[in-house]
């Protein structure tokens, strides 16, 4: 069902400062930007061979980002995987009797078909299904 990793996500507070220490430090940019409003983040895309490191910092303090952040500081925030289909991924999960927090797929980064699954059922980390032939989800 999971095709390849898509992406990694790592919470941030300063996008900005985040982007710089990678650029410094790791040698990568930003191959794309982008504010997501439905999910309160703004997301930076960084090129990684085949996928993409992602930093996602909160546009506000109602953001889930924002809460993640002063619960857990910045980290490893979720990994996106990508699948052939979201929906006929989400129907298995279902069957599965899986958490998700998506029970439809809806619209991410760079208009990516997406859902997220509760952690609770994936092993500690938030899970996102990302559908096949996009560069990036939420
Ligand atoms: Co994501």
């Amino acid at each position: 069902m999971l095709d390849k990793i898509n992406h990694v996500a790592i919470a941030v507070a300063d996008l900005d400062a985040a982007i710089a220490h990678y650029k410094s430090r790791y040698q990568v940019e930003p191959e794309s930007r982008e504010v997501i409003e439905t999910d309160g983040v703004e997301e930076a895309m960084l090129r990684v061979g085949d996928s993409y490191v992602q930093l996602i910092a909160p546009t506000g303090s109602d953001s889930t980002v924002a809460r993640y952040l002063e619960r857990n500081g910045e980290g490893l925030h979720h990994i996106g995987y990508e699948v052939a289909d979201v929906s006929e991924a989400l129907a298995h999960l279902k069957a599965a009797g899986a958490r998700l927090i998506d029970n439809e797929p809806r619209r991410g980064g760079g208009g990516a078909l997406v859902a997220f699954v509760h952690p609770k059922d994936g092993l500690g980390t938030l899970i996102e299904l990302v559908g096949a032939g996009t560069a990036h989800g939420a």
